[in-house]
């Protein structure tokens, strides 16, 4: 059941500077072009600490201007108990951080919790690998991912909301 009559994606990785802020700035930047931003409110959070307060890392925000989204302005948190009462759909990047989040989530939420990639079947992965320790390219393969598994985020969003 929704929380209210806008639906709320929380996007969510280990530190919230690589992968969950490039879908953050991605899935927005779909939601504005489909004229959607007064029904979907996005957002993004990390499983750690670390980060909490810093921009994206430097390459996420680099690929994303690449490719016309601006994530410049968002800072790291790190996701709380609190987010399950808000979010109707709290997405996942990797196991890790799914594992992480189950143990997190209350037993009375009843939204979307799960993986983002299989958004998209098309992908022959499940999970979006963590770029931080690896070459540029990552960061690439990163927005690709999440690029693809926007599109069927919201298609699922856009189906359920029909029902
Ligand atoms: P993210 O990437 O989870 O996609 O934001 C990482 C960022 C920082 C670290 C690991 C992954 N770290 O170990 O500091």
């Amino acid at each position: 059941m929704k929380k209210t009559s806008k639906t709320r994606v929380l996007f969510v990785c280990l530190g919230n500077i690589c992968r969950s802020p490039t879908a953050h700035g991605v899935f927005e930047a779909l939601v504005e072009a489909r004229s959607l931003a007064g029904q979907i409110e996005v957002d993004s959070a990390g499983t750690g600490d670390w980060h909490v307060g810093f921009p994206p890392d430097k390459r996420a925000q680099a690929e994303a201007r690449r490719r016309g989204v601006d994530i410049s302005s968002l800072r790291a948190r790190q996701v709380k108990n609190a987010d399950f009462d808000r979010f109707d759909y709290v997405v996942a990047m990797d196991e890790a951080n799914l594992r992480d989040l189950k143990r997190l989530m209350p037993e009375h939420f009843s939204g979307y919790l799960g993986l983002f990639l299989p958004f998209a079947p098309e992908l022959d992965i499940s999970e979006v690998p963590d770029p931080y320790y690896g070459a540029a390219n990552g960061f690439v393969r990163v927005f690709d991912l999440i690029e693809c598994a926007s599109e069927g985020l919201l298609a699922e969003i856009q189906r359920a909301d029909s029902n």
